[in-house]
């Protein structure tokens, strides 16, 4: 019997060549809507591989729906969204798709850090709503990137690249990591900084941390208020590192300058999300990696770990090593 997958997401046949040739593969069929729980559910007990979302919830319950489930691949670096330890425990593969989305998602960090610091949204709302009466002296002036301090909190691959990025911009550039970074030490001049220090000193503080027990709420409304009052808070990690209330207040409070956020605590979150009524927040919808060749790149590589997994050999990125 061939090897059944299912993919929770409708994904160009092309980008899956390499399993429909071997396997009997089938995709949730909705573009915009994601496969409900059930489908996931149901679809799981027959497949020996699921390519899932990073907003499929991948439990204890999806994991144990199927006896033939042996690999799980994750359209995503990160991989919160599944239960890792059940995983392992049951001898089910994990991957992710770490390297090929880093400057990519480097880029859009840096982006939205400049589009905040500049306000570049609010000035395009502002021109294309017909407000532009002529130019004066601090229509929509914002704040310098050249030459000030960023501190990066989460310093892995996707930090190192947005620190050299920042080195760019003659940034001082301050990281806060589990572990010490020496070659981004040495090559960008980045100083590692208690997280306390970090918070307290940067004009601009980047969360790339990925959600864990440890950074889940790591930014509290203490935290907020330990920033300069002219800091910016970019989170282009996870949302539920933050504190979404004590953000808002300290927002809407003048605690913090401003905002650029590409993750939130619930996604999607609507229109009426209170983030979203404050002028000085700068929001987009989990775009991080969102380049049509970073994405392309990514289903590919969860592909071949499929197909690596299912004809015996190892995947290329694996998450849970100890099963092997
Ligand atoms: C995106 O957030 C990812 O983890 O790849
Ligand atoms: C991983 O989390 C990375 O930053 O590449």
């Amino acid at each position: 019997m061939k090897h059944y997958v299912y993919i929770t997401r409708k994904l160009p046949e092309e980008t899956i060549a390499d399993l429909t040739e071997l396997f009997d593969v089938k995709m949730w069929d909705h573009e915009d809507v994601p496969a409900p729980r059930e489908v996931i559910l149901k679809e799981a007990e027959k497949a020996s591989a699921l390519i899932t979302m990073l907003s499929d919830k991948v439990d204890e319950e999806v994991l144990s729906a199927g006896e033939n489930l042996k690999v799980i691949a994750n359209l995503a670096v990160g991989f919160d969204n599944i239960d890792l330890e059940a995983a392992t425990r049951r001898g089910i593969i994990v991957t992710n798709t770490p390297d090929v989305l880093t400057e990519t998602t480097a880029d859009l960090t840096f982006a939205l850090l400049m589009a905040s610091a500049r306000r570049i949204v609010e000035a395009a709302e502002y021109i294309k709503a017909g407000k532009w009466g002529g130019w004066s002296p601090y229509l929509l002036a914002g704040h310098d990137v050249y030459g000030k301090k960023i501190g990066i909190v989460g310093m892995g691959k996707i930090g190192e690249a947005v620190a050299r990025r920042a080195k760019g911009f003659g940034m001082e550039i301050l990281y806060h990591n589990r572990s010490r970074k020496p070659e981004a030490e040495k090559e960008l001049g980045a100083v590692y900084s208690s997280f306390e220090d970090l918070v307290t000193k940067s004009d601009f503080v980047v969360s790339l941390a990925p959600l864990t027990p440890e950074t889940k709420n790591l930014f509290t409304a203490d935290v907020f208020t330990k920033m300069k009052k002219s800091a910016i808070f970019i989170n282009a990690g996870r949302g539920p590192v933050v504190d979404e209330q004590a953000l808002y207040d300290a927002l809407k409070d003048g605690e913090i300058a401003g905002a650029g956020l590409d993750v939130f605590e619930k996604e999607p979150i609507s229109a009426e999300h209170p983030l979203l009524q404050l002028p000085n927040v700068t929001a987009i919808p989990h775009i991080g990696s969102a380049s049509t060749e970073t994405r392309t790149t990514m289903i590919k590589l969860c592909s071949t770990n499929v197909k690596a997994v299912l004809t015996g050999d190892n995947p290329k990125t694996i998450v849970n090593k100890e099963v092997l």
